[in-house]
């Protein structure tokens, strides 16, 4: 294992939207972020903020029903796709051959996995890890690994 810390910061619900949008700024075309941390701590809040500071006007909702959830995005200048995953409901890896998830996130665009460390052995190194503690009501600890 090679994870590396990027950084960590503690981020008031009232900084969520530029702590999104220094995450969006590191994004690159095929990128994908395993967000770990538990119901309600933050996982699809602070994905609502990354596709924020990307340009995206959809309403992003949670994908724990849809599995996944596609908004169209600005990456680097260019028009992208931005996807949002929850495995939360899936039981195995069949389930994800199932649902063609490999093809989907290795394609153009960028992905944020929600859930993503139930099947951690699926993901093609390197990606990012988002490890979130919960402080308080209102306070969270963000850390951002590299895997590699
Ligand atoms: N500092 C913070 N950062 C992010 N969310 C926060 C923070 N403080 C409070 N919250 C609140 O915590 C809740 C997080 O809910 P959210 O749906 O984003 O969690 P989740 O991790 O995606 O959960 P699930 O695993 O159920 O999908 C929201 O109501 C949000 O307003
Ligand atoms: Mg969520």
């Amino acid at each position: 294992m090679n994870r590396q810390l990027i950084r960590e910061d503690k981020i008031n619900i009232d900084d969520i939207e530029s702590y999104g949008k220094i995450i969006a700024c590191l994004l690159k075309n095929k990128d994908v972020i395993i967000m770990i941390g538990s119901l309600g701590y933050g996982k699809t809040t602070l994905t609502r903020n990354i596709a924020k500071s990307l340009e995206s006007e959809d309403i992003i909702t949670s994908p724990t029903f849809t599995i996944i959830n596609e908004y169209n995005i600005i990456l680097e200048n260019e028009e992208s796709v931005l996807r949002h995953v929850d495995l939360y409901r899936l039981e195995s890896e069949d389930d994800i051959d199932s649902i063609g998830l490999y093809d989907i996130i290795y394609s153009d665009g960028v992905s944020i996995i929600e859930w993503g460390d139930k099947f951690i052995n699926f993901f093609e190194k390197p990606y990012y890890i988002l490890e979130i503690e919960r402080l308080d009501d209102n306070n969270r600890n963000f850390k951002l690994f590299i895997e590699k």
